[in-house]
C-alpha cells in the first residue's frame, strides 16, 4: 500500500520522539533551532506557547502567527521533519530571510524525498491559509533545500546577503 504523509500538530504524545528528534537534528546542525524548542524547555509549555502562536495569541515582540507541524506517515508516530508556516512575513526579518516556511528533515531520514513532500503539503496549508505569494529563502550553499524549493514550483526571486550570509530568495505563485 501507497504511505500517505502528513503534516500534524505536535500533541502530548510526540513528547519522547520529539525530544530525540531535536537531538538527532540539533547534533547535525547545531546552528539551526528546530520549531523554536529550547533544550531543557517544558513540552508542555512549548506546546501551549506554540497553540498560541498559530491563534496570533501573545505574541512575543517581532513575532507573527504562525502554525507548526511535523511530518508523519500516516498510521506511524515517528517524527520524520519539521516545518514552520508563517502566516504572513510582515516583519524586517522575515521579508529578508526567514520567509514564510522554515522546515528541516530528521537527519537519519534524510535523502528519501521527505522535504520534497513535506514542503508540497506545507504548500498546500499555505493556500489554505490565503497566502497567495509564499516567499522561501535558503542559503546559497544549501543545494539540497534549494532543489526542493524549485521541484516545488519556486522561482528564483534574488539573491541576499544576510549577516556576511548569502541567501537566495525564492517565490510560490499560489492560486
Ligand atoms: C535541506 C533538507 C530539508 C533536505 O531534506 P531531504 O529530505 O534530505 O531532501 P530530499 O530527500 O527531499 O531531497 C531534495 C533534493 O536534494 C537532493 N539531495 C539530498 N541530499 C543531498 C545532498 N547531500 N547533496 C546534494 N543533493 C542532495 C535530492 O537528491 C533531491 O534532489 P532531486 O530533486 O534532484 O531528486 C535537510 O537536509 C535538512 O533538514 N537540512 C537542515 C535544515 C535545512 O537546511 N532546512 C532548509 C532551510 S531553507
Amino acid at each position: 500500500m501507497e504511505k500517505e504523509f502528513i503534516l500534524i500538530m505536535p500533541s502530548i504524545k510526540d513528547r519522547i520522539d520529539w525530544l530525540e528528534y531535536y537531538k538527532e537534528f540539533k547534533k547535525v546542525n547545531p546552528d539551526s533551532n528546530p520549531l523554536d524548542y529550547r533544550l531543557g524547555q517544558d513540552y508542555e509549555q512549548w506546546l501551549s506557547e506554540k497553540e498560541d502562536e498559530s491563534k496570533g495569541l501573545n505574541l512575543q515582540e517581532g513575532r507573527v502567527p504562525s502554525s507548526v507541524y511535523l511530518l508523519k506517515i500516516k498510521g506511524n508516530d515517528r517524527i520524520l521533519g519539521h516545518v514552520s508556516i508563517r502566516h504572513s512575513i510582515d516583519n524586517e526579518f522575515l521579508e529578508k530571510v526567514g520567509g514564510h516556511i522554515g522546515y528541516g528533515i530528521r537527519p537519519s531520514e534524510r535523502g528519501k524525498g521527505y522535504a520534497k513532500i513535506l514542503l508540497n503539503l506545507a504548500l498546500t496549508f499555505c493556500k489554505e491559509l490565503g497566502i497567495e505569494n509564499v516567499m522561501i529563502t535558503c542559503k546559497k550553499n544549501n543545494i539540497p533545500s534549494a532543489k526542493c524549493i524549485k521541484s516545488n514550483g519556486g522561482i528564483l526571486r534574488d539573491e541576499i546577503n544576510y549577516k556576511g550570509e548569502d541567501f537566495n530568495r525564492y517565490d510560490f505563485k499560489l492560486d
